[in-house]
């Protein structure tokens, strides 16, 4: 279930919709009708993932990757998407108190049309300031689209991807056909140049891909939300929406020492006023879209969309251009190839002088969670880091984890997962370095159960190869 689905995710892209977004007509500046676009201490994010300092929480959390912690979340890639029927209560009476407090906007759902873009009712103009969605170059006020003058927020949508192989017939479809080790690639190539990044991450991937997430942790690299399955979530209804996001929300929390993700990014740039609002209102997340599209997950299709060479013009122009705005360009790690394109592309990004970060901490001035300043740092009891204009706050009776710094907390080793392993590390440090999966093609690296079960592998063995037949 889970490889044919995946295999398929960059197939369902569709280029129309990926083009478009660096073409920005339609700047959208009207606000939402309401006073307060953010909320502060009373943020209905405070209540829904609570969570104490790892001392004290009390609660003992499943080992990420184990199979406990895999069955508290719904399936991956469930084929009918979100079982809305199963959300935590506390989540649905959050969206119903914003939708009663008129701070999720009544935006008619639109479905596919033929053309594969969300077809809002005839006589509705998506760009028009009531729905302003994203597909059609919208840009919801509050939503996020271009970085700061001079820089380079780097990022990497739809990960993890592709194993660390432990078995033969794994070694063999993921390396042999060498197409399917993105996160591997990359993780790689930026632990060697201690170059921290953010991962917009699906929560379906972490449950079959763990130990690449717990990586990324590990590595300081910023984790972010990318839903739990990939839908155009302006598809979605209310509660579809609150469970694509929360589901993600509630595995990086339990799986980073109880961090809050801060920002979401829509798959396929696919928001609207309804989405975006439902993203902070419930959750707190600000959304942010790109301003530039390599178009690099169709470097796998058949025929490919886009070449390498393609993408590297397209890279020396962006990169030796205008440093006005700064650049948010939409890379993924799903493809070896895709990788490629990023590494052959950053000794640009550096030598033209641009402040290239991750794009999470730069636009989070350094703070990459609701809750804690980053990685290493300590989670603030009860309270969350107030994302308010992207500037960072510590609610009364928070903590204060603004500096940024790897101030570093005695963690319980109870807790189990990613919580347990921190000392005082630092952003991209050496422990990070050492830990990447440079060992992957030799077929030692660890890898996820999932993974290591031969009629999975071989499985995935079979489709890769009918694939690449075509
Ligand atoms: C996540 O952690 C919370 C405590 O912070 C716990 O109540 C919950 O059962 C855990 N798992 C899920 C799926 O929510
Ligand atoms: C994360 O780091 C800890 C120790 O710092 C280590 O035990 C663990 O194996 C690492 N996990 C991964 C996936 O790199
Ligand atoms: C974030 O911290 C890094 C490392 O300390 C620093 O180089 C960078 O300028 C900081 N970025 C922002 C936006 O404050």
């Amino acid at each position: 279930m889970l490889i044919p689905t995946l295999l398929a995710l960059p197939l369902l892209s569709t280029a129309v919709v990926h083009g478009r977004h660096d073409a920005h007509t339609h700047i959208e500046s009207k606000r939402l009708p309401t006073a307060n676009w953010f909320h502060e201490s009373d943020h209905p994010v405070h209540g829904l993932f609570r969570r104490a300092s790892e001392d004290t929480d009390g609660v003992t959390y499943a080992t990420v990757g184990s199979s406990e912690w895999a069955a508290q979340y719904p399936d991956p890639w469930p084929s009918n998407g979100i079982d809305t029927s199963k959300l935590p209560a506390a989540w649905v009476s959050a969206l119903n108190a914003a939708v009663a407090s008129k701070t999720i906007p009544d935006v008619p759902i639109p479905t596919i049309g033929s053309d594969g873009n969300p077809a809002y009712p005839s006589g509705q103009d998506p760009t028009s300031s009531d729905i302003c969605s994203g597909t059609y170059q919208c840009r919801v006020p509050g939503d996020i689209w271009d970085g700061p003058d001079g820089t380079v927020g780097i990022s990497f949508d739809d990960g993890p991807a592709g194993p660390l192989c432990k078995s033969i017939s794994c070694f063999i479809s993921y390396s042999i056909l060498n197409s399917r080790k993105g996160t591997a690639d990359i993780l790689t190539f930026l632990a060697k140049n201690n170059q921290p990044v953010t991962h917009f991450l699906i929560g379906s991937q972490i449950i079959s891909l763990a130990d690449q997430f717990t990586q990324m942790y590990n590595m300081s690299h910023d984790i972010a939300v990318h839903t739990w399955s990939h839908p155009y979530m302006t598809t979605q209804t209310n509660l579809q929406v609150v469970g694509e996001l929360g589901w993600t929300m509630q595995l990086i929390h339990n799986s980073t020492g109880g961090r809050i993700p801060k920002y979401w990014r829509p798959p396929y740039g696919d928001t609207d006023k309804r989405v975006s609002a439902i993203a902070k209102e419930v959750f707190g997340l600000t959304t942010i879209v790109w301003n530039q599209d390599t178009e690099d997950w169709s470097l796998t299709d058949t025929p490919p969309g886009t070449s390498a060479a393609t993408i590297q013009s397209q890279m020396k122009q962006w990169l030796g251009g205008s440093k006005s705005p700064g650049l948010i360009i939409l890379e993924h790690e799903l493809s070896t190839q895709s990788a490629a394109a990023f590494i052959a592309a950053y000794p640009l990004m550096v030598s033209n002088g641009w402040k290239v970060e991750s794009l999470v901490s730069l636009v989070g001035n350094n703070v990459s969670y609701q809750n804690a300043a980053n990685n290493f740092s300590p989670v603030t009891e009860n309270d969350i880091i107030n994302a308010k204009n992207d500037e960072a706050q510590v609610s009364a009776g928070g903590s204060s984890t603004t500096g940024g710094s790897s101030t570093a907390s005695s963690k319980s080793t109870a807790t189990g997962g990613a919580g347990q392993s921190e000392g005082a590390k630092s952003p991209g440090s050496p422990t990070g370095t050492s830990s990447a999966p440079s060992t992957s093609t030799t077929g030692k690296s660890s890898a996820s159960s999932r993974w290591t079960t031969g009629p999975t592998a071989v499985l995935s063995a079979a489709v890769l190869f009918m694939l690449w037949q075509q």
